[in-house]
Formats: structure tokens, sequence, C-alpha cells
């Protein structure tokens, strides 16, 4: 269980292609109980966590969660020291996608509630010093959106070019225009019988594209971001932007192949394509330009975010707009969280490419998602150094590991709901009972994200205390009656304390804060270490053990006392000499 097939293919085709978000308008106060040490926007010291709203708060007692629900917890996530919640897609959708087919950009699903909750939620988020960020979902509507309705009715329709039209192929014209391939397995083309055309989709043949060519579509879709700009949310997290433009010419992606010339299939059975004409077309950039320039007339630093599965550090500059600063703020570099090894080296490499080779451009670390595998995907037999799966206590042990990794870097960190008490990937057993249709597609090989979907532990109660409804809309996993907030919370030794302390360090710390990243000891394969320092010489150390034997490491480091850690033996450190438990984590003051 490494990496989702979907972020696979886009990574890979991103490998080949060279590819390439306050209140009511008004500007949000320095978070309570956050330290003021810079000038910086609230954005690049934020703990940012992703809310998959159909899993995390069932209010109403269907099964599904919801907006009322969210709002019941906030004080749970204001505790655990979250100040910005991004809400994956809660606009009225058929669900094809989950909600990454919204059939109205400016509503809310009633599943979820009503715009009048909504906007309870941004007002009461807005109590506990959290901001909402919202999933904008713009590479594509859904065929129920009425503009899609009315582009297909006839080839004379006003918005007919409002999506990406064209006459297939072959004898009868019956054929795809060309090779282009959907993420989501098969050809990108679907033919309509009423208009006798093919229509294009980079996902589901329910996602059908917007054509970004047509000014028209841009109008449309600015005017709905200010809708909710006004409404006071923080920003957007941009889905799937690299994909927003095709190339004119529409000629075939080529076929990959290794390096002894062989092409491969994915898990669908087709040939794996290079995406270079689907994604990352330089006109992306052009567009997130004006759209930069829409976000930032607003007060509030409100953020633009992308998910940019990209190649290398290069590709992932270019998203910001390089020195001028002005196409993303924050595009998500996934090469960090998504290394999927326990490799201190290739973790070492990647952040500090991330530290140092994006300029003044600030980077946002993600490890998981409602696409990808949970974090317990490091503790399987792929992901350790061992070969073999970990053991629980060792699992627990690794993702406090990464979890310091993430909140002690310089990068604005994303988390997953569920991540901070240890949510293990729940994938379903059976066909019959998969939700997600790229795992019915692709079952065996692809199971789908259901297993990265699950509704969220509260409990050891009925539902897990996500639901009071005879059966939750994915199972509730087995786990949840020893992985839970209520049994972590206040456990010394638990996960959550351990994410609760270390989001309170990055904000009470001014060297974690803004402090500049020295790796040290930077041969060592087993141990990644480094200091974050203020411009005052004072900062902090820390030491993460990706082995499962114990390492002595000698820092060189003056007087050091530790601030976390989960050795017993850690407790009382005092100099750069110190023996590291098998996936330990050590976090020091460097006095
Ligand atoms: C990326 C989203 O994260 C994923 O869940 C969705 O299926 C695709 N984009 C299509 O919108």
């Amino acid at each position: 269980m490494k990496i989702s097939p979907v972020a696979r293919l886009l990574f890979q085709s991103c490998v080949v292609a060279g590819l390439m978000l306050g209140g009511t308008a008004a500007t949000f106060a320095q978070t309570k109980g956050s330290a003021s040490h810079s000038s910086d926007p609230w954005w690049k010291h934020a703990v940012i966590y992703e809310i998959y709203p159909r899993s995390f708060q069932d209010s109403n007692g269907d099964g599904t969660g919801d907006l009322n629900g969210i709002t019941q917890r906030l004080g749970y996530l204001h505790e655990l020291g979250v100040d910005t919640i991004w809400i994956a897609p809660m606009f009225p959708s058929p669900q094809v996608d989950f909600g990454y087919d919204i059939s109205d950009y400016e509503a809310v699903d009633p599943q979820y509630g009503t715009m009048a909750d909504m906007d309870k939620l941004i007002a009461e988020a807005k109590k506990h010093d959290i901001r909402v960020m919202l999933d904008m979902v713009l590479n594509h509507s859904s065929d129920k959106h009425k503009w899609f309705e009315e582009s297909k009715s006839s080839k004379t329709n006003p918005k007919r070019d409002w999506y990406v039209w064209k006459d297939g192929v072959g004898p009868n014209k019956m054929d795809p225009p060309n090779n282009w391939q959907s993420i989501f397995g098969h050809s990108a083309w679907k033919y309509d019988e009423t208009t006798k055309q093919f229509y294009y989709h980079k996902f589901y043949a329910e996602q059908p594209d917007l054509n970004w060519r047509n000014p028209e579509v841009e109008k449309a879709i600015f005017s709905m971001l200010r809708f909710w700009l006004d409404k006071g949310v923080a920003g957007f997290r941009l889905d799937a932007i690299p994909t927003l433009f095709e190339a004119e010419d529409m000629k075939d992606e080529v076929v990959m192949k290794d390096a002894n010339g062989q092409s491969s299939k994915n898990a669908f059975g087709d040939v794996v394509l290079d995406d270079a004409q689907t994604s990352g077309r330089p006109e992306v950039q052009d567009v997130l330009r004006r759209m930069r320039k829409l976000v930032d007339s607003y007060p509030g630093n409100r953020v633009l975010v992308g998910e940019t599965y990209v190649a290398n550090i290069g590709d992932l500059d270019k998203l910001y707009g390089g020195d001028k600063h002005d196409v993303l703020h924050m595009p998500m570099d996934f090469k960090v969280g998504m290394l999927n090894h326990l490799d201190a080296a290739g973790f070492r490499k990647n952040v500090t490419e991330a530290e140092t080779m994006l300029g003044t451009n600030h980077p946002l670390f993600v490890f998981d998602n409602h696409d990808n595998a949970r974090m317990d995907r490091y503790c399987k037999a792929e992901a350790t150094d061992t070969g073999k799966d970990a053991t629980p206590e060792e699992c627990v042990a690794i993702q406090k590991m990464l979890s310091t990794l993430l909140f002690t870097s310089k990068a604005t960190a994303l988390m997953y709901y569920g991540d901070e008490i240890g949510m293990a990937t729940t994938p379903p057993a059976r066909k019959e009972d998969v939700k997600d249709p790229i795992g019915i597609l692709g079952w065996p090989k692809e199971k789908g994200r259901d297993g990265d979907r699950t509704p969220m532990q509260w409990t050891a109660g009925k539902d897990a205390g996500f639901s009071t409804a005879d059966s939750t809309w994915l199972p509730i996993p087995p786990s949840y009656t020893t992985v839970n907030v209520e049994s972590e919370k206040g456990k010394a030794d638990s996960l959550l304390t351990w994410y609760t302390e270390l989001t309170a360090l990055r904000k009470k710390n001014a060297a974690v804060h803004g402090g500049a990243m020295t790796m040290l000891d930077t041969t060592n394969p087993k141990v990644l270490s480094y200091t974050r320092k203020g411009a005052d010489g004072k900062g902090i150390v820390v030491a993460l053990n990706f082995s499962n034997e114990p390492q002595t490491i000698k820092l060189d480091v003056g007087k050091v006392s530790t601030l976390m850690t989960d050795s017993a033996e850690l407790k009382n450190v005092s100099t750069g000499m110190i023996t590291l438990p098998a996936y330990g984590s050590w976090v020091g003051e460097d006095r």
C-alpha cells in the first residue's frame, strides 16, 4: 500500500511531461495563542487540516457527515492547534466523485446542510480563530451542471463552447478524436448522441472539462470565486489545477516506454501515456496569475493553494511564478511527504530542496489526503527499512517521527483528519462494498479511495461517535475501539498528545516559526537531524531515527535540553551525543 494509483498516475505523467486561498471581508486577527514572530501572511505558518465532510461528523444521524457536524467540532480543532480547515467539496453534486463533480458552485449540497449552516460555520470558526478554505474544482463541472446541460443540448447553444467538444474519427466518426486517457481509466472522450460529437473528460465521464479557452468560462468562475470571498472564506484549494488546459493541436499523447523500449499498462489495463498534451500547459499559469490578482485584491491575505503533482522542484517553483510570486501562493509539495519509504537520506534531500530551491516562495508539505493511503502506509513492509510490517507500537513511533518533521520544518503544514490519532487506511475487503467508482473499475489492482476516507473515530462507542445511524456511508474501521480521540486525549504518550504538543511548539517557538534550517550529520543514512535557528542563534535541534534499531549520534551543537521526545531515556539530554531508540524522535532546545 504505497501512494494511491490516482496520485501515482498524476505523478507519473508529470515526471515525463516535465510540467510544467478572514471573516466577512475582514482581516483575520492573529490566531489566539500563536506567537506574532513576524509580519508574514498567516498562511506561511498555518496548520491546515483537511476535512472530508462526508466523514468528519454527522450531526443529523443520517450516516453521512455534514457542516453542522464540523461546527460542533471546532473546539476540538482549536485545542489541537489547527488554524485553517480545508473542506473538500460541499457543493451540490450528484456525488459520482463524492463532490468533485459540482452541479452548482454557489450553493450547499442538502446532504451537508444549507447556506445558513455554511455561514454559521464560517462565523463560528472565526470565533475559534480558524479560517475556512474551500475546495474549488475548476477543471471540470458535473455533467448535471446547467452549463453542461445547455452545452450538450445543441451545437449552436451559447454554452456549447464552454466545454471541449470534437468530432470523432474513423469511418462513421464514432472513434474518439485521439488517444487521450482519463486519469480514472480508458478514453477521455465520451460520445454524445444528441449532437453526435465527443466531449473531453480528464476524470470521470460525469466530469466534463470546462473549456478555459473561452473567456466566458473564466468570467463565470471568477464571479463565483468572488461570491465565496465575499462570504469571508480564507481562500481556495484548487483541484487538479495543472489540467485546466489541453493542447490546441489535440495531437495524441506519447506512449511511455521504459529503458528497454517497453510500454506498460496501468491498473485499468490502459497503456501508460505521457500527459504533456493535457497537463501543465503554459496557459494554466496565465489564468492563475489573473486569479491571484483577484484573490489578492481582498483584505486578509486570502490564499490560493494548488493540488500540484509535479516532477521536480523547478516545476513547482514555476507554479509560484518563480521570483515574481504572482501565480499560486502555495502549490502543494507532494515530493517530501509522498517519498513513501523510511529513507532518511531521501527526506533530507527533498526537504533541503524545498527549503533552498524555491527562493522566497513558501513550501507546503503534504503527507496524505483523501486520495492517498494514510500515514500508516509508512509502517508497511514496502516502506520500512526492514522490509517487514512495523509493529503497532513502532507504527505510532513512525507517525510521531513523520509528524515531527512536518511540524518542525519551515513549510506550512497540511494534515488530514484522523492523522492526529493514527487512523489506519482501511480499504474494502470485497468489490461489492466499494463506493469509489475507480475501485469498481480497477478491482482488485485498484481498490479505490474508500480506505482513505472512513469516518472519523471520536469514541469507542456506537459508530465511533461519528454518527447515531444504524449504518454509516462507509463502515467504521475495526480499529475504532482503541484508536479514537476519547481514548487518546490527555494520555501522555498518545499520538494525539504528540500532535497537540507539536502544533503548540510551532506556534510558541520563534525558531520553529521562522528560523533557518541547517541539516546536521548529513551523511547519516539512518538519522535525519537538523537545526532551526533564529537570527539570535537560538533555536531547536531535531533528530529522527528512520531505522528500527537504536542509533547513537553526535550532533555538532552546544548545550541542549529536551523539548519533546517519545523516549524516556532522552528526557534529560544536555549534549548532542544521544542514542535514539528505534524510530525515535527527539526535539531539543539549542541554548
Ligand atoms: C483530485 C481530487 O483530490 C480527487 O479526489 C478527485 O477525484 C479528482 N481531483 C477529480 O476532481
